[in-house]
């Protein structure tokens, strides 16, 4: 899960990174209030800064320096409902402005392919970080962190070394980046970034902004990250998905699909979406079959699962027709049918799309006897992946 900059910023002021006093507002009124609090009536500074979940705020216009309160609620006003690649602002923080003297960079992620955990550290920070990376990589230091040592004393030494910086700046920077390993260890987080990491002209070290992902694997040691979600933007088909211990994300087609394993899932939205292009190039104009969703229902998913499972795809209004494909492992074979006929008895025809459904493995022979007496019209049991898909993107293009 991705965090917004605010929510970053209250994690780290309660991991003891300096950051600036900030506070969120969804109207221009609140905006000048908090403003008022920070402190802008007594001449101070406020940035006022969009809250939206991708890079790229200040250069799109989202970040915007205000020296009073009128400035503030202006600012507030011309931010909120801005769209930003996407995203529609809807909430914007307004920060305590900083005398800023030096911007650097630096981030902390999740290495999958080195099994291990990288630092990124720059003098060289601010809005063109990006563009640092590409024409002056040797620039941007990259050191490794074992995630069983963490950033200590001498690996975070070893960072600012890396990365340049002299003595003293090294110095100060040193307890913030272990202020931040903090911060990427204790919440479970694989990314912690700020950029800009700014010295001020006073010479402290203050974390200006900040993203962070969550590791949602370990959410269940931290049910306190629920409350970081943004329920107003969630997928509410994925949300009850979520509600329902269901692995399901939503895509633009329309075939819906559930199987058993991820793999298994993953290579049937492969041949559902080349027997679509099949179909487009046989018959051309505007007949479409693509995968509307990816759903695994587990290992050992019972009746119960696969009943859950349909009624989310089918809740989705793209959906055409649904395969559904099961290799009997742990799974059995009966175990799916039942569950295929209790969803579409549940359901009710008028609620049910056409479903192909390909059954393997582990008491094949029960499941589909089992389907073949339910003898349902919408029903069809396919022998073969390819025939299924085949199938299942002929209903779809047809509907
Ligand atoms: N509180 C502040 N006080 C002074 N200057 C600020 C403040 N916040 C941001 N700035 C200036 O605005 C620039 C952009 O801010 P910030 O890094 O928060 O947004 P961004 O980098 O454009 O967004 P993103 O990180 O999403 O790409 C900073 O590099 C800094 O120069
Ligand atoms: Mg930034």
């Amino acid at each position: 899960m991705d965090l917004f900059e605010y929510q970053a910023r209250d994690l780290f002021e309660a991991h003891g990174v300096p950051v600036l006093a900030g506070a969120t507002a969804t109207t221009p009124e609140q905006a000048r209030e908090a403003a008022e609090r920070i402190g802008a009536s007594s001449g101070g500074v406020t940035v006022v800064k969009a809250q939206v979940k991708t890079g790229g705020r200040g250069k799109a216009g989202g970040v915007k320096v205000a020296k009073s309160l009128d400035e503030a609620a202006e600012a507030a006003r011309n931010i909120l409902g801005m769209d930003i690649k996407g995203h529609t602002v809807g909430t914007v923080m307004v920060a305590a402005g900083a005398k800023i003297a030096e911007e650097y960079y630096f981030s902390l992620l999740l290495d999958r392919a080195n099994r291990s955990y990288l630092a990124m550290c720059s003098k060289e920070g601010g809005v063109e970080i990006e563009q640092l990376a590409v024409e002056r990589p040797e620039a941007l230091a990259k050191v490794e962190v074992d995630p069983n040592v963490g950033i200590d004393d001498a690996k975070a030494q070893e960072i600012v070394d890396a990365a340049g910086f002299d003595q003293s700046t090294g110095a100060a920077i040193v307890p913030v980046l272990k202020k931040l390993w903090e911060v990427y260890h204790d919440e479970d987080a694989t990314l912690v970034e700020v950029n800009p990491l700014v010295k001020t002209e006073d010479g402290s070290i203050i974390a200006l902004d900040g993203k962070v992902t969550l590791d949602a694997n370990a959410d269940f040691r931290h049910p306190e990250h629920s409350e970081l979600e943004d329920k107003a933007s969630a997928d509410p088909l994925e949300a009850k998905a979520k509600a329902l211990g269901l692995n399901y994300v939503k895509l633009d087609g329309n075939v819906g699909i559930i199987g058993n394993g991820a793999g298994l899932v993953m290579s049937t939205l492969d041949v559902v979406a080349y027997a679509g292009e099949d179909l487009h190039a046989e018959r051309g104009g505007s007949v479409v079959a693509r995968p509307a969703n990816f759903l695994d229902i587990g290992g050992g998913a019972s009746a119960e699962v696969m009943a859950n499972g349909l009624g989310v795809i089918l809740g989705d209004e793209q959906v055409k027709s649904v395969f559904v494909n099961v290799f009997g492992g742990i799974t059995a074979c009966d175990e799916v049918a039942k569950g295929i006929a209790g969803a579409l008895e549940s359901l009710g025809d008028a609620e049910t799309k056409p479903l192909v459904v390909r059954l393997d493995g582990n008491k094949v022979d029960e499941g589909r006897r089992i389907l073949a007496e339910l003898n349902h019209p919408l029903v069809t049991i396919e022998e073969t992946m390819d025939g299924a898909a085949r199938k299942v993107a002929e209903l779809a293009a047809k509907n």
